[in-house]
């Protein structure tokens, strides 16, 4: 017989998430007719006029108190623990987990490959590997739903939501939105895919199952934007008097000149863009005009704030990995040492260091992908 109550169990968590549900599920029932089953005994048993008689009842069982007072605290308390696992677990991604971007917007499901392959409501993903999403809505509230998965997080217009899972098991699984949005809420859907790993390079290497021309990466898509952008005319490869390098600064500490810091995550690098008034690195004047986000012409979609946080992300980090013919033939030979290795803070400007290498930092940021 062929009777699921559960969708099929596709990842690590599908099998905690069911194993608690089910716990939950069994001490409710187990409570509910514990008690439903005693009051409808005593109720009958000592009914009036029965010969049963309740004289010489204690007025009080501490004993008993105190274990049904206890008992279900106990049992309360363990499903906490237990529940909490995973929970924490769900939002903090394993270093090695492979990024896949997710635009969602009216009515579709955006997803960008760090290779470059992009795909409209499908997801393609390898089995056994931890994949983390990085989220964000161009409008409204949406939110990234595979049952299959129990895996679910709102996407939000605004700022960058994570979530991962780890496939453990090959096929096609529903994708929904779980956020009404509009009109065509209920059309916000796709499928993911999860390949053997042997599949999924093949599926890679012929360049995904939609596009054929579109093998930029959004690092690479970056780049371009930077340069058109002429970000490159104030964050040079090193600090200037215009502004603080972005070389290697994804992932360190930052600190303003309001006294506050912050790590500099995606969260941080897209607002960096889009409201750069907001938190002025140390040592700096706020001259930098805004990027806003939005449909309008002139302004940035969200896709393209992606694609300049993925570049931002791969400087330095390349620098730092490449062998050093890469960095010689990309650096003018004078070019001085590197910013000390990032998240230093910017409360020096060296004079001598004025952006002598602000043309040159293009080609070295895709360096190993
Ligand atoms: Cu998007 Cu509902």
């Amino acid at each position: 017989m062929n009777f699921p109550i559960a969708p099929i169990q596709a990842s690590d968590f599908a099998v905690e998430v069911d194993n608690i549900f089910l716990a939950l599920t069994g001490l409710t029932f187990f409570f509910t007719i514990l008690v439903l089953s005693l009051l409808l005994f005593l109720a009958i048993r000592y009914r009036r006029g029965s010969k049963h008689s309740r004289k010489g009842a204690p007025d009080e069982h501490l004993v008993m108190e105190l274990s049904w007072s206890l008992g279900p605290l106990v049992i309360a308390i363990g499903m906490f623990v237990w529940a909490t696992k995973p929970f924490t677990e769900v939002y903090s991604p394993p270093a090695n987990a492979e990024e896949v971007f997710v635009i969602g917007k009216r009515w579709m499901w955006h997803i960008q490959h760090t290779n470059g392959i992009r795909e409209n409501n499908e997801l393609h993903v390898p089995l056994g590997r931890a994949i983390k999403l990085t989220m964000i809505s161009q409008d409204v509230i949406h939110g990234f739903y595979v049952p299959a998965f129990r895996m679910k997080r709102d996407v939000l217009p605004g700022r960058y939501n994570t979530v991962w899972f780890q496939p453990t098991r090959p096929g096609r699984y529903h994708l929904f939105c779980s956020e009404y949005c509009g009109t065509n809420h209920s059309e916000m859907i796709g499928w993911v895919y999860v390949m053997d790993p042997a599949d999924y390079q093949a599926w890679q290497a012929s360049g995904g199952s939609r596009s054929t021309q579109e093998t930029e990466t959004p690092a690479m898509a970056g780049e371009s934007l930077y340069n058109t952008l002429g970000c490159a005319n104030c964050h040079g490869e090193v600090n200037n008097v215009h502004g603080p390098t972005l070389y290697g600064i994804a992932g360190k500490v930052r600190q303003f000149e309001n006294g506050s810091t912050a790590i500099a995550d995606d969260n941080y690098l897209r607002r960096s863009i889009i409201d750069p008034n907001a938190q002025v690195v140390k040592g700096y004047q706020n001259i930098m005009p805004a990027y806003p986000v939005g449909n309008e012409q002139g302004k940035l979609t969200e896709e393209q704030v992606l694609d300049l946080v993925a570049y931002v992300k791969t400087l330095g980090s390349a620098a730092a990995t490449a062998p050093g013919e890469m960095a010689a033939a990309t650096k003018p030979a004078a070019t001085p040492a590197h910013p000390a290795p990032a998240g230093r803070t910017h409360t020096a400007i060296k004079p001598g260091a004025s952006a002598p290498a602000s043309k040159s930092n293009g080609s070295t940021g895709n360096v190993g992908h």
